[in-house]
Formats: structure tokens, C-alpha cells, sequence
């Protein structure tokens, strides 16, 4: 089935409107002078709706995770970018990704994790579509008794499909249709990992975060490694500040890089590697950040995703997914192993989540105007807001 494109009304006259030219042009400065975004960029309810619409929907996204819907007939509902979607594995094991809202009334259709399913019946009105989205039963459609079969050709209103690609474990979306392929927009981090071979990753388990923050604050902070001898004490003694660079950019993706000499307890210790990786592959970690929120890293042992999920201007949802080398991601043997990456994950986001909602709250100071930047560390944090404009123009 096609994917239908949904277009966006707002126009970047809305957002430079709300934006401001001297933010606009604080933005563009060379970094030494240069501002990150304004307060209402982080704060405003009507900002958040123009990021939906102009960024998040014009562009590729995550909307899911295959591991979620492992078994045709699973389904999954996700509110993401403001709207109510539909994730599902059909009776082939392909993907699909709808909008979850009825054709009738517009009730939504799916509102709980379902398995074994073989139609989606609307609770309303018992419309019911197939997992390939057409309408198949509408009872009583013409008067009591008098039902609407319209089989599976697909001639009726049929569910809204979105347009889907699924790379490794990720669910990418783009919701108006328009953006080019999913490759080329991942391609400056392909282009990095050809040493690794990714479909050996498995996965292993999920630790989430609640927080009090914007989302772009959660990605500012994963691509800036600034902090991480105030944050971070066990990370700083993995690798120190002095053998830590700037994340770098290419393109719309920024990423870094750190070697590391002795592997530990969830960073390289104890777990199988991926196949035939180089002696630097064997000692790297190795991330990257995508401006519509996801991020990925890849360490010798496992792969973690970093995804955010906008909930209100000043909260979001993480969750940072872990996939690690064939057996060890779900065999009783590894069990000890595996925890300690998952426990690591936790640890080291956590001590995160204070420092990012205390960025929200500084965004409430009329005092603060976008701040100063440091000129060696923060050229990615600050390109990744130019890219979330750019993605809105
Ligand atoms: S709203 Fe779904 S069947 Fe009426
Ligand atoms: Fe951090």
C-alpha cells in the first residue's frame, strides 16, 4: 500500500515569526560569538506544535523498535510528534506503521499492546481493517442487520499508512512522504561503521527515563562531552578530558569518537565482540546524533540507541535500547554480563537527568539570552540547533 503524505500548514513564516531575526542571527555567529536557541524554543507550547509539524514530520524519525512488535499479529500504539500512531507486524512479518485513527469517526483504534491479532476492530462502531490496513467489515453500515463486506481490495476507507523503513532495530517514519530515502540520510554515520557488522547485534534489553527537560536539551547533552569530568567520574576514568575531542559534524549528523586501552565491566569486558573487527574497532566507542532525536553508539561489544520522545515543551521521554553480540543478548550465560551494560546505561544517564532539567529551569530566567559557548566543545551542540532549524525551514 502506498503511504500517504501528510503536509504540514504552518510555513517558515510561522517559525521566524515566533523565532525572531536576532535570534536567528545569534545563531548563525561564528561560535565564539554565536547564541544557542532562544528560551521559547525550549519552553513554548506553540513551538513545540511548528517542530512537529516542519521538523519531525517532514523528516525521518524513529516512531518504534522491532523488538516491540516481535510476532505477526503484534501491535503497538505510539503517540509521537503530537499524534496518535499505529505500529504492527503483519501475517508476513513486515513492518507497517499507520495513523491509529478510525476512517468512521476518528476514534482511535488501538490503545494497549495487542499480540495475535488478526483484524483491528474500532471499539466504537466495530469497523474492522486488516494489518494491511484496508477496511474489510463495517456491521450495520446499512441499517440493523444490513453489514458492509468490502474484502480486501482495498476500495474502502482504509487506514492512513505512513511511509516506513526499517533499518536494523529502528523504526524509521516520515510522516509527509516527501523526504529523500532513508539511506541517504543516514548515510555520513553508515559511511563510519562499515567496520562493523550490525546485523550480529540482538537485543538486550531497554532502560527508560522520565525527565523534566525539553528533548532537545537530552540531545544537546549526549553530543557534547563537555561535561563529563564535572558529570561523570567513572566515565572520566575510563577516558579522560585529555584524550576527548570536540564532537565533530558532517553534514546534518554530529559525532564523536574516544579510544580506550583497558576494556571494563560494561564497556568492552567480558562479552563477545563483533566479528573481525581491527585492532581500533576492538578499542573505540564510536556515536553519532541524528537532529530529528535519535542517537546510536557502537562500542566492540554492543550496540545502545538513544532515543527521546517529546511529551510537553519541558518533558520527554528516553530510552536507551542495548543490543549486544549474537547469544550473549539473551543467553541465561551472559546473564551477569549483560546487566552490568545495562546497569552502566542507567548509571551514567542518570547522573545526567538533573543536569538537563536544571537546563530547563534556567530557560524560565529572563536572564539568560542563549548564553556563550565554549569555542573548542560546543560547535555540535550548537550546529545541531542550526540543523533543527534548517530542518524547519
Ligand atoms: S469511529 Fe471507528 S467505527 Fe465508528
Ligand atoms: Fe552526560
Amino acid at each position: 500500500m502506498a503511504h500517504q503524505g501528510i503536509t504540514p500548514r504552518s510555513s517558515w513564516s510561522d517559525v521566524e515569526a515566533m523565532l525572531g531575526a536576532d535570534a536567528l542571527e545569534a545563531l548563525e555567529r561564528p561560535l565564539s560569538d554565536a547564541s544557542s536557541l532562544p528560551n521559547a524554543c525550549y519552553t513554548d507550547e506553540a513551538w513545540q506544535k511548528l517542530e512537529f509539524e516542519r521538523l519531525f514530520a517532514r523528516n525521518w524519525f524513529v516512531a518504534g523498535f522491532v523488538q516491540d512488535i516481535p510476532d505477526p499479529g503484534d501491535a503497538l500504539p505510539v503517540t509521537t510528534a503530537g499524534m496518535p500512531l499505529l505500529i504492527l507486524r503483519d501475517h508476513d512479518g513486515d513492518v507497517r506503521v499507520f495513523h491509529n485513527v478510525c476512517r468512521h469517526r476518528g476514534a482511535v483504534l488501538v490503545d494497549k499492546p495487542c499480540s495475535g491479532l488478526k483484524l483491528l476492530t474500532c471499539p466504537y462502531h466495530a469497523w474492522a481493517y486488516g494489518l494491511d490496513g484496508n477496511l474489510r467489515t463495517r456491521p450495520h453500515f446499512h441499517g440493523g442487520g444490513h453489514h458492509d463486506v468490502t474484502g480486501k481490495d482495498g476500495d474502502g476507507p482504509g487506514l492512513v499508512p505512513v511511509r516506513t523503513e526499517v533499518w536494523h532495530h529502528w523504526i524509521f517514519i516520515n510522516i509527509d512522504g516527501k523526504a529523500p530515502p532513508l539511506a541517504d540520510y543516514l548515510a555520513p554515520a553508515l559511511e563510519k561503521i562499515t567496520g562493523y557488522d550490525l546485523t550480529a547485534s540482538r537485543y538486550a534489553g531497554t532502560v527508560h527515563f522520565d525527565i523534566a527537560t525539553n528533548w532537545k536539551f537530552a540531545m544537546e547533552n549526549y553530543i557534547e562531552p563537555y561535561h563529563v569530568f564535572a558529570a561523570h567520574p567513572r566515565l572520566h576514568a575510563f577516558v579522560p578530558m585529555a584524550e576527548r575531542e570536540p564532537s565533530k559534524i558532517d553534514r546534518h549528523v554530529m559525532w564523536n569518537r574516544y579510544l580506550f586501552k583497558q576494556a571494563q565491566a560494561g564497556r568492552g569486558e567480558g562479552l563477545p565482540h563483533f566479528p573481525d573487527l581491527s585492532d581500533q574497532t576492538a578499542h573505540q566507542g564510536l556515536w553519532f546524533i541524528l537532529p530529528v532525536p535519535f542517537g546510536f553508539e557502537v562500542y566492540p561489544d554492543h550496540v545502545a540507541s538513544f532515543h527521546v520522545t517529546p511529551i510537553a515543551p519541558g518533558r520527554c521521554h528516553e530510552r536507551i535500547d542495548i543490543y549486544l553480540i549474537g547469544e550473549a543478548a539473551t543467553s541465561p550465560d551472559w546473564a551477569q554480563q549483560r546487566e552490568a551494560v545495562l546497569d552502566m546505561w542507567h548509571d551514567l544517564n542518570s547522573e545526567d537527568v538533573g543536569l538537563i532539567e536544571s537546563l530547563q529551569k534556567g530557560r524560565t530566567s529572563p536572564a539568560y539570552d542563549g548564553g556563550r559557548l565554549s569555542p573548542y566543545w560546543d560547535e555540535a551542540p550548537l550546529h545541531l540547533s542550526r540543523m533543527i532549524i534548517e530542518g524547519m525551514r
